[in-house]
C-alpha cells in the first residue's frame, strides 16, 4: 500500500481481532511517530506501550468510544484493543506548539500500524489521571491521549456528508464517516 492509498483507505477502527501484535511491532509504529515534524524540534513527545493483558483490560476501563454511539458502539468482548500507545509531553521540554506536534507524531504512527495491517483508535477521552496512575507516570510527564491497537475487525467507510458530520452505522452495520468534500474544504486557488 503506498501512502496515498494508505490516507484513503486509513478509518479510525474501533472493534479488534484478539490476534495480539508484537512489542517490536509497537516500538516500529513509536519509532515512526519520533520522526514526525516537531515545533523548533524540541520534540517533548514520550510513549509508553501498554501490552500485558492485565495492562489493557484495565486501560479500556478508562477510555471513552465513539462519543456519537455511545455506548453501542463500545468494543464488546473479544472486540477490544490488544494493546494501546499512551502519548505523553515532557513539560520540562515543550513548548505552545505541543498539540500541533501531538497531530503530526500520531498520524505518522497510525499509518505506520497501518502499513501492517494494524488497525488504531486515536482517543482523547481518557481518565487521564488515573491512567497516569495505572502507568506510573513521573510528575514532568503528561499524558496526552492514548491509540488504541489491533488487527481491523471492522470495515468502516467514507461517505460524503448528507445531514451531519455524525458518523453512524448504516443497515449493513457498517459505520460510515462523513467527510467534506474537496470543494467544501477548498477555499480558492489564488
Ligand atoms: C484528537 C482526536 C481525539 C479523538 N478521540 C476519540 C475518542 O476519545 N474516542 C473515540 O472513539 N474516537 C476518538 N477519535 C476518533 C474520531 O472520532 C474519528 O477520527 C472521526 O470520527 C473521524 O473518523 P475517521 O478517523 O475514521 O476518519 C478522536 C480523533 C481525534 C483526531
Amino acid at each position: 500500500m503506498n501512502i496515498s492509498e494508505a490516507i484513503k483507505k486509513r478509518r479510525t477502527i474501533r472493534k479488534f481481532k484478539q490476534t495480539p501484535l508484537s512489542t517490536k511491532q509497537l516500538s516500529k509504529y513509536i519509532d515512526a511517530a519520533r520522526l514526525a515534524p516537531s515545533a523548533a524540534n524540541l520534540q517533548p513527545l514520550r510513549y509508553v506501550i501498554v501490552e500485558s493483558p492485565d495492562m489493557v483490560a484495565k486501560m479500556f476501563e478508562l477510555v471513552k468510544w465513539a462519543g456519537y454511539l455511545a455506548p453501542d458502539y463500545n468494543p464488546k468482548e473479544g472486540e477490544r484493543p490488544t494493546a494501546y500507545i499512551a502519548v505523553c509531553s515532557d513539560t520540562s521540554n515543550s513548548s505552545k506548539w505541543v498539540d500541533v506536534d501531538l497531530g503530526a507524531a500520531i498520524e505518522n504512527l497510525i499509518l505506520e500500524a497501518m502499513a501492517d495491517g494494524v488497525g488504531t483508535c486515536w482517543i482523547a477521552s481518557v481518565n487521564r489521571p488515573e491512567a497516569a496512575k495505572l502507568l506510573a507516570l513521573p510528575e514532568h510527564i503528561n499524558l496526552q491521549c492514548v491509540i488504541a491497537l489491533g488487527y481491523p475487525a471492522e470495515e468502516p467507510k467514507e461517505v460524503s456528508i448528507t445531514e451531519d458530520i455524525k458518523y453512524y452505522v448504516d443497515e449493513a452495520g457498517t459505520l460510515c464517516v462523513p467527510k467534506c468534500s474537496l470543494d467544501e474544504v477548498l477555499i480558492k486557488t489564488v
